[in-house]
């Protein structure tokens, strides 16, 4: 299993399951992993912090039981995380993603992100947050900055979350080379959305380690070569 708290020597890829063929998932994750792909990413959307309504434990546990060594990278588009750390964790998720948006002090009465990350831990899983292309650095200070030790893993949303196949916003590359200064080498910086092999070396020179794809992986006929554009990105 993966040990996401060890600087890769190249960027890893996780292999966003939410452009697989969902008739066909374990056959198409068989299929990247193969390929090369380091990880999977599940997006786990309610349908209130985005519009969209995707998957949940059923899937992850669906995933573990085909590929019991593979990490599972989840992220959570969703309102109450604190609702599914328990579930999550028993199906067999390795990472457990929330999002900044949804915690204190930008949502006045949100989640406790100190709180949230604890139970994680506790619950066995790596803890990471996540945050959207509008919230600036000044939010991103106050919301996750207090917590940038506790976290093994901070992910920049390159695209406004919902659904895969958007425009890349190169304006998120501030974000990710401020939040690359003030971690450490155990805290990888994830970049999700409209990366392709000619996105990807701008988000890895902005200090991105883990590169999340689903449209450009999937949606290619040449899914090994992807894999290897994006991981030679950082050489
Ligand atoms: C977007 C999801 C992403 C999405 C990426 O809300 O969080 O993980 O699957 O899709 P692409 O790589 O197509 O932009
Ligand atoms: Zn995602």
């Amino acid at each position: 299993m993966l040990d996401i708290t060890q600087p890769p020597s190249q960027p890893l890829v996780a292999a966003s399951i939410l452009s697989a063929d969902f008739g066909a998932m374990a056959e198409d994750c068989r299929d990247v992993l193969g390929k090369g792909a380091d990880l999977l990413h599940i997006d786990v959307m309610d349908g209130h912090f985005v519009p969209n309504l995707t998957m949940g434990a059923d899937m992850i546990r669906g995933v573990r039981r085909h590929f019991p060594e593979v990490f599972l990278d989840v992220h959570l588009m969703v309102e109450r995380p604190g609702d599914y750390v328990d579930s999550f964790a028993q199906a067999g998720a390795d990472l457990f993603a929330f999002h900044v948006e949804v915690c204190k002090p930008m949502r006045p009465g949100g989640v406790d992100a100190g709180e949230l990350i604890k139970r994680i831990r506790a619950a066995g899983m790596s803890p990471g947050m996540v945050v959207n292309p509008p919230t600036t650095i000044d939010q991103l200070e106050q919301g996750m900055g207090p917590h940038l030790g506790d976290l093994d893993l901070a992910l920049v949303m390159s695209v406004n979350p919902g659904r895969s196949g958007q425009v890349f916003i190169t304006d998120v590359l501030e974000k990710t080379r401020w939040l690359k200064e003030r971690t450490g080498p155990g805290t990888r910086i994830e970049m999700d959305g409209g990366l392709n092999i000619e996105t990807t070396p701008n988000a890895v020179a902005a200090g991105a380690d883990v590169i999340v794809t689903a449209s450009a992986l999937f949606g290619s006929d040449d899914r090994a070569k992807v894999i290897v554009a994006m991981k030679a990105a950082g050489a």
